[in-house]
């Protein structure tokens, strides 16, 4: 444990004021497993509820949602903002919203999004949030992890708090999609090497756009530096920022089952493609909700 994760300790995320469904949290810090609503069917009154325990919880888990249709997906996805596909995954046929994420049981190509990461920070609005389907499961493995980025922004000095808030960071997809990436070993469609190399910049700290808590807006696919520190300066303090991010107290991890659905936020939370299930197929569908500019 971090020595700086000593000075406040998260506590437990509070299960109250849920009369509509049951919540059964995941682990203290983050995530829930909704239990007892149709994702087919919701009341006003639900999605309410459902909003509320998303901005606490970050991540919420519901099971048995094998018969949900793609409209229903989309039309779920949407209740929390316009829809985004992401320019570089496919998508099903008929349906441009709902992009699958995929992997063959003899695939030698590198798991999507195996590092904790926020998704396409490298675009001018990241994601908000996505809403994560199980289409095919290997028989164990393959889990997503998670871990919640506004704790260990609270868990942070209020000195070193300020100094982040001061500070910019450049965001690239060129690790994966630039001049100088073997875009053939990545699940995704080839993008434009040059448009790969783009560069742009967040702040280090973002607030979220609905619940107004802040959190550390960085990941090692797409941040290439802090703005205007030296090199040996961004590096020191982007590697503190994923250590101390990833502590385990700040993580929870969800076994996919079949009709399952995951929705979880893209600013506020770190998510892991949890690669240990080499030999068998995996295949989820997303859909991607967009933001504003952070
Ligand atoms: C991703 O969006 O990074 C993929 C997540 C997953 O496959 O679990």
């Amino acid at each position: 444990m971090n020595a700086l994760a000593e000075r406040s300790r998260p506590r437990p995320l509070s299960t109250e004021g849920f009369e509509r469904f049951k919540v059964r949290p995941l682990s203290g810090t983050i995530g829930a497993e909704i239990s007892g609503v149709d994702l087919d069917r919701l009341s006003t009154p639900e999605i309410d509820d459902i909003r509320t325990a998303f901005a606490r919880f970050l991540v919420l888990v519901f099971r048995n949602q094998g018969d949900l249709t793609p409209e229903n997906h989309i039309a779920f996805a949407r209740l929390f903002g316009e829809i985004q596909p992401i320019a570089h995954l496919d998508h099903i046929e008929g349906h441009s919203e709902i992009q699958p994420i995929h992997r063959h049981a003899n695939d030698s190509k590198r798991i999507t999004g195996e590092l904790f990461h926020n998704d396409s920070t490298y675009m001018p609005t990241p994601p908000t949030a996505i809403a994560m389907r199980a289409i095919e499961l290997p028989p164990a493995g393959g889990d997503t992890a998670f871990a919640n980025l506004q704790l260990a922004y609270n868990m942070l000095s209020p000195a070193m708090q300020s100094f982040l808030e001061s500070l910019r960071v450049v965001h690239s997809g060129k690790r994966l999609f630039g001049t100088g990436a073997d875009q053939s070993n990545v699940h995704m469609k080839a993008m434009n090497p040059v448009e790969g190399d783009r560069e742009l910049t967040h702040p280090l700290i973002v607030t979220h756009p609905v619940s107004g808590r802040k959190s550390p807006f960085v990941n090692p696919a797409y941040s290439i530096r802090i703005d205007g520190l030296e090199a040996t300066e961004s590096d020191a303090i982007l590697s503190f920022l994923y250590n101390h991010c990833t502590q385990l107290a700040l993580t929870a991890r969800v076994r996919w089952e079949a009709g399952t659905l995951v929705l979880w936020d893209n600013w506020a939370a770190y998510h892991s493609a949890i690669g240990d299930y080499e030999g068998y197929a995996r295949t989820l569908h997303r859909v991607t909700v967009g933001g504003p500019r952070p």
